[in-house]
């Protein structure tokens, strides 16, 4: 089987796979559903474009929808976030060799420049024979942070306007990258994304910051197609985000630097679910947290916990390391990170690299960058001094930049939600082909009941063991005994 493909090293497939052989034991969710859905092949017919980091766990999602019949290509949606092992072991295929690879299209490698990035973004568009016939190209989107999503939705704009504009002085020099390849697409097929929109059943997104951008959309009636927030399953945000960063951040932070985090005074910025297991896991290290917060919900919650909560003015001489988790911009500005204690470590776990100035620290007089590995950075304040700050991943995600993510097992439950999500809407989403039109072009959350059973497919391997309502039990709270057990509103 011969197919397009970019990655590092293809060599490399066979460390991947065995990874991947370890992941699936811990993937407990994604592999019931395999034995659940693979005979029935309810993604048979669809054609996935995959946004979301080239990791080990990620490898075995790829392998599941592929496994329950879809045809998928895949881009990491970060610069530095693949695991060229995994990569390659998703080109290979379980059945392939280098030579003869039997799996998937990636395109995706670990230190992507930005101007390549795009291009991955765009490649998992390019279907044979998409230009010719729509129809042959991606129906669904699986998105993490909203990239490949907003290059349809940005494509679209532009061909309907029948130019892409230049960049204006307020965008972010990332943006730059957008306008070149959707300029350049422009050329190719004045048509191009507007075929591949229509042709899109929906999109299933992963986290927070994504989530944000799709109702932005749908606020402003422009979204094109149905979107699923899988980050708001509570099987999702609740786990992945906060337990999953609760291993993944001190392992990046311990990979780049190895500093002895006990002790350390750490200022966490933002206390939503990604904060909260960032603070945590520090904790636990023995590190002095303290929070920064603009909700005051967030912030007594935090002040609760045992965190001393202040404004990043009052801490920032006292930290000696400073974490982003807000999926907010312009958290950490460049004056700040002057006014640092010597070789204080700055880094960021949220979606974007904007909670971090960087565009300002290179600018800062006098700075210099020295790189003592890929992806950690001393920044030079002054030379006579040798005062400086240490920076990792560039100011991206460094639990993905700077180790290698969230483990299998808080994934799997992520990552069974959004199997599940890309049954729902594929299937249903068909029917409005038929006439019928179960989803409109509006953002919309799992019903709680296939929550539950995402949390239940992990219960066994964790040794738990469930207690069951009587039917008199569950009449007198008003539930059924195979659940729901909660209402909508409830926050667990
Ligand atoms: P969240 O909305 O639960 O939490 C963000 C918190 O930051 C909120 O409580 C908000 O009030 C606070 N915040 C906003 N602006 C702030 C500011 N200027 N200063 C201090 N606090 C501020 O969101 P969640 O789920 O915690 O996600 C946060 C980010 O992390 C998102 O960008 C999300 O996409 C990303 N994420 C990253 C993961 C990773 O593996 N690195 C995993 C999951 C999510």
């Amino acid at each position: 089987m011969s197919f397009d493909h970019t990655i590092a090293d293809i060599s490399l497939h066979e460390a991947g796979r065995h990874q991947i052989r370890l992941a699936e034991h811990e993937m407990p969710g994604l592999m019931a559903l395999r034995e659940e859905y693979g005979e029935a092949q309810p993604l048979k017919g669809a054609r996935i474009a995959g946004s979301l980091h080239m990791t080990v766990q990620t490898a075995v999602l790829i392998e599941t929808l592929t496994a329950l019949g879809a045809e998928v290509r895949w881009a990491s949606c970060n610069i530095f976030s693949t695991q060229d092992e995994a990569a390659a072991a998703v080109v290979v295929g379980p059945n392939g060799t280098p030579e003869d690879p039997q799996g998937v299209p990636v395109f995706a490698w670990k230190n992507e420049t930005l101007a390549e990035y795009w291009w991955t973004a765009s490649q998992i568009f390019a279907w044979p024979g998409v230009d010719q016939d729509p129809a042959q190209g991606a129906n669904m989107i699986l998105d993490d942070g909203g990239d490949a999503t907003m290059l349809v939705h940005k494509g679209a704009e532009f061909e309907a306007a029948g130019a892409v504009p230049q960049p204006q002085p307020e965008d972010p020099e990332e943006y730059g990258y957008v306008l070149e390849t959707l300029r350049k697409s422009l050329g190719e097929n004045p048509q191009r994304w507007t075929g591949i929109a229509e042709n899109l059943r929906g999109v299933t997104e992963e986290t927070t910051t994504g989530v944000t951008r799709l109702y932005q959309l749908a606020r402003d009636g422009q979204l094109l197609f149905p979107a699923i927030n899988v980050n708001d399953s509570v099987t999702k945000s609740k786990f992945d985000n906060k337990y999953g960063i609760r291993h993944s951040l001190p392992d990046g932070i311990m990979r780049a630097t190895d500093v002895l985090l006990g002790g350390k005074v750490v200022v966490v910025c933002g206390y939503g679910d990604v904060g909260k297991g960032a603070a945590e896991a520090l904790r636990g290290q023995g590190a002095r947290v303290i929070v920064t917060e603009i909700d005051p919900i967030n912030a007594l919650q935090a002040a609760m916990d045992g965190y001393q909560v202040a404004t990043l003015d009052e801490a920032v001489e006292q930290g000696d390391i400073f974490i982003t988790t807000t999926g907010g911009k312009d958290i950490i500005s460049a004056s700040a990170m002057t006014q640092m204690k010597n070789k204080a470590i700055v880094g960021n776990v949220g979606h974007f690299d904007n909670e971090i100035d960087m565009a300002g620290l290179a600018q800062l007089p006098g700075v210099k960058k020295v790189e003592i590995k890929p992806q950690v950075h001393e920044w030079v304040f002054d030379e006579t001094t040798g005062r400086s700050i240490i920076v990792l991943s560039e100011g991206r995600l460094l639990n993905l930049g700077n180790a290698t993510g969230h483990p299998s097992f808080v994934m799997s439950s992520s990552f069974a939600n959004q199997v599940i999500a890309q049954i729902e809407l594929f299937e249903k989403s068909a029917l409005v082909h038929q006439g019928e039109d179960p989803y409109e072009n509006e953002v919309y959350v799992l019903p709680k009941v296939l929550d539950e059973k995402v949390a239940r497919l992990h219960l066994d391997a964790v040794g738990a063991k469930l207690t069951e309502l009587t039917k008199e039990q569950a009449d007198y709270l008003g539930v059924d005994v195979a659940g729901p057990y909660k209402p909508e509103h409830y926050r667990y």
